[in-house]
């Protein structure tokens, strides 16, 4: 009796070390370290959580250090703990099988509910959820000086902040203010660099490339596209007049007119129907409104046997918080996801290409990666904001040719083609859509080891 009574305690115990002894950072994780999680309280009442993963072929090798990716989901509200790591490229799928193409063989792995009320994080009031993304970038920023500070083994490990969808927003204001809080010391940390894959850098020159692009591959008729560029022009009106809450409901109207006019079009895929894709995530990504309830039909619909029968929500509120302990009992993982969505509505459809400027200009490596059938980031949007850099490697960098890339045993079939100049990388990824780790495993570990530049595992 008394021993079932202390171990019921023990949880009791660790969660509220967590909230009430004003420490700034509690965790936990596995016995043999490989594995580490907790909860930073980034402002008061407002609590970020974190999962790190060590990598199993990690290389010790001081003039080539073992490198560390934190992945950005994107939403805004999606779960990087939850859908990057266990969908896309974490060691363990939704049936927490071993992943061969996990992301694990090539960094650590650092994935974090960002911004505070997405999966796992939470608030303890709706009005510290964040309204811009340099709010998150700040949050974040607290984050990384909590758990780099008093880790000298991190330290050595040149972070990379690789963004998915709108978390490109994110990783490129992330980036401007660890290379601030680096200057002023504040915060020891080596930033390998960032990567944008499939990001939602310039909303304008997405929706813009929506009616041509669907329209060339025959999923838009001519009326379709001069319908959808009408809505574009509108969009970019309210975005030149700073009106972004109005180009955000114009944003979701675009996205209405297309669904109709080319019977539901995968925005993942274009050439897929909308919730046909076996793999595509969340439609969260993204959406709001009614394209939630697909959301919850694609979850629903992914139920997985042994990965806890109905879906990621289940998983990650069953087998996965009993496993991570410091979940606080009320805390729902994806609970607060809508509200970070609508806290961020003016925010939405800013463009951040000052930012990914502003960062070249740093010396920062920049690498942009996109799938050659999304919609949403298509590879025709991202182009045009490229063009739109200030960088004086622009032309040069326009003007070069390509070099195709394979995966491994595949050396006959063309995955892509990457072109570099100075600290711009760009990969084009052939054959995926939005979510390029899940469509394209092979080549996007082998950027991924490209990018981070890892030692190569004896
Ligand atoms: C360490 O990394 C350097 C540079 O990448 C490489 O030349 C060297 O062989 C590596 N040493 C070991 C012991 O792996
Ligand atoms: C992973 O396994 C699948 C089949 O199960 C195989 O087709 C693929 O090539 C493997 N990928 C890697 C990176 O080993
Ligand atoms: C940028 O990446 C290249 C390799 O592509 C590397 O040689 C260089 O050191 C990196 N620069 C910085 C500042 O990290």
């Amino acid at each position: 009796m008394e021993k079932r009574l202390s171990s019921l305690a023990l949880p009791l115990l660790l969660v509220l070390s967590v909230f009430s002894n004003g420490r700034s950072v509690d965790s936990t994780g596995t016995q043999d370290g490989n594995e580490e999680w907790g909860y930073v309280q980034v402002r008061p009442k407002a609590h970020m959580f974190w999962w790190l993963y060590r990598s199993p072929n990690r290389v010790e090798n001081a003039s080539s250090p073992w490198p560390t990716i934190l992945w950005l989901q994107g939403g805004p509200g999606a779960s990087g703990v939850g859908i990057g790591n266990f969908e896309e490229i974490g060691p363990l799928d939704t049936d927490l099988k071993p992943r061969n193409s996990t992301w694990l063989q090539k960094a650590d792995l650092l994935f974090v509910d960002n911004p505070v009320g997405t999966g796992y994080s939470f608030v303890e009031d709706e009005k510290l959820l964040v309204k811009t993304d340099e709010e998150a970038a700040t949050d974040l920023t607290t984050l990384l000086k909590a758990l780099f500070n008093r880790n000298s083994g991190l330290q050595k490990s040149p972070l990379y902040v690789v963004a998915e969808s709108y978390g490109g927003k994110y990783a490129v204001t992330l980036g401007l203010s660890i290379v601030e809080a680096v200057q002023k010391g504040e915060l020891k940390l080596k930033l390998g660099g960032v990567a944008l894959g499939d990001s939602w850098i310039s909303p304008e020159d997405f929706v813009f490339s929506w009616g041509p692009l669907l329209r060339d591959v025959s999923r838009l008729d001519s009326n379709g596209a001069a319908k959808s560029n009408s809505k574009a022009g509108e969009i970019k009106q309210q975005i030149e007049k700073g009106q972004y809450v109005d180009a955000t409901d114009s944003w979701s109207t675009l996205e209405d007119i297309i669904m109709e006019s080319s019977n539901d079009v995968d925005f993942y895929n274009f050439l897929l129907d909308n919730g046909r894709d076996p793999t595509s995530m969340s439609a969260m990504e993204l959406s709001k409104g009614n394209k939630m309830k697909r959301y919850s039909w694609y979850l629903s619909s992914k139920a997985s046997p042994g990965g806890g029968g109905g879906g990621l929500g289940n998983l990650m509120n069953g087998v996965i918080k009993e496993k991570l302990k410091i979940i606080p009992k009320d805390v729902s993982w994806g609970g607060q996801s809508d509200l970070v969505f609508t806290a961020l509505t003016g925010d939405f459809m800013k463009p951040r290409i000052n930012e990914v400027d502003e960062l070249i200009s740093k010396g920062v490596n920049v690498t942009v990666y996109n799938g050659q059938l999304d919609v949403i980031c298509s590879t025709k949007g991202t182009e045009a904001w490229i063009q739109k850099l200030k960088w004086d490697g622009l032309k040069i960098f326009t003007n070069m040719e390509r070099t195709p890339i394979y995966c491994e045993g595949a050396n006959d079939i063309t995955k892509g083609f990457k072109r570099t100049h100075q600290n711009l990388h760009f990969y084009w990824i052939l054959g995926a859509g939005h979510f390029v780790p899940v469509d394209q495993p092979c080549i996007a570990l082998k950027m991924v080891g490209e990018i981070t530049q890892s030692p190569a595992a004896a």
